[in-house]
């Protein structure tokens, strides 16, 4: 049997919290609750297999259309987590990063997310990231911002922009395309994540909610990536 190939990326967009709980009679904040417990464990289950960089979507730039009291209960978990993150990533050697906007957040959240990827930054583990307040064309406004910069200074010259240039601009320049793309609970869309990104990343979709998405869940996504045939628009040797 061939070896089992674990993804270098691994995508999420964590969805079905709010289904999850009221499915059991509960608030939807209590959904969010789970679902930031979930995230927690899968991020060990996912070091253990092997994965490198684990990316969570976790805020979008749309959620701020909720209903204020369910933004400020995500903004409070979100708070917690960061801050709870510290000492489990230290002890995991886990490297922690944030993407999406920052200025929109609370100080205190700012704050959180500062504190928590200058304490990481050394660990040479697993890269873990959350999308706070995050939006691919959010990004990729903000990208073409930076490089029209460059150009305007003179730095770079408007014809020669190249994708990479494109690509080191975008929040997510530090590390590589996901290899694979999960969304629980149902829904088959991309809701604003990673649009550049994703251009050759495999997708998994499980009716799964999100809180109860664990590593058995994984695993049977992995083993999906593993029947996938990877392409690149090109043809692989003996496919000629
Ligand atoms: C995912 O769960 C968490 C966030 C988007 C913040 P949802 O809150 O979207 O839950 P559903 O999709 O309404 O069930
Ligand atoms: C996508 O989920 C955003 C996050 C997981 C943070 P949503 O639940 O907000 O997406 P839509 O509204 O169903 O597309
Ligand atoms: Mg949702």
């Amino acid at each position: 049997m061939e070896e089992r190939k674990i993804p270098q990326h691994v995508a999420i967009i964590l969805d079905g919290n709010g289904r999850w709980a009221k499915a059991k009679g509960m608030p939807r904040n209590y959904g969010h609750m789970q679902g930031a417990k979930a995230v927690e464990n899968i991020l060990f289950d996912a070091d253990e297999l092997g994965i490198k960089y684990l990316t969570v979507y976790a805020f979008s730039t749309e959620n701020w259309n909720r209903p204020q009291a369910e933004v400020a209960a995500l903004m409070k978990i979100l708070e917690q987590y960061l801050k709870s993150s510290i000492k489990k990533s230290m002890k995991n050697n886990v490297r922690c990063r944030v993407i999406g906007e920052r200025s929109k957040l609370s100080p205190a959240i700012q704050a959180a997310v500062n504190d928590l990827e200058e304490a990481t930054k050394n660990n040479t583990g697993l890269t873990f990231t959350i999308a706070i307040n995050y939006g691919s064309r959010d990004e990729i406004t903000r990208a073409v911002r930076k490089v029209a910069k460059r150009v305007q200074n003179g730095e770079l010259d408007a014809d020669s922009i190249t994708e990479e240039d494109i690509n080191n601009s975008l929040d997510t320049g530090f590390m590589p395309d996901p290899d694979l793309m999960i969304r629980t609970c149902g829904e088959q869309r991309v809701s604003n994540f990673l649009l550049w990104q994703l251009a050759y990343t495999e997708f998994y979709y499980t009716d799964i909610a999100w809180p109860d998405f664990d590593r058995n869940e994984l695993e049977k996504a992995i083993d999906a990536y593993n029947h996938r045939t990877r392409r690149f628009g090109g043809l692989k040797k003996g496919e000629e």
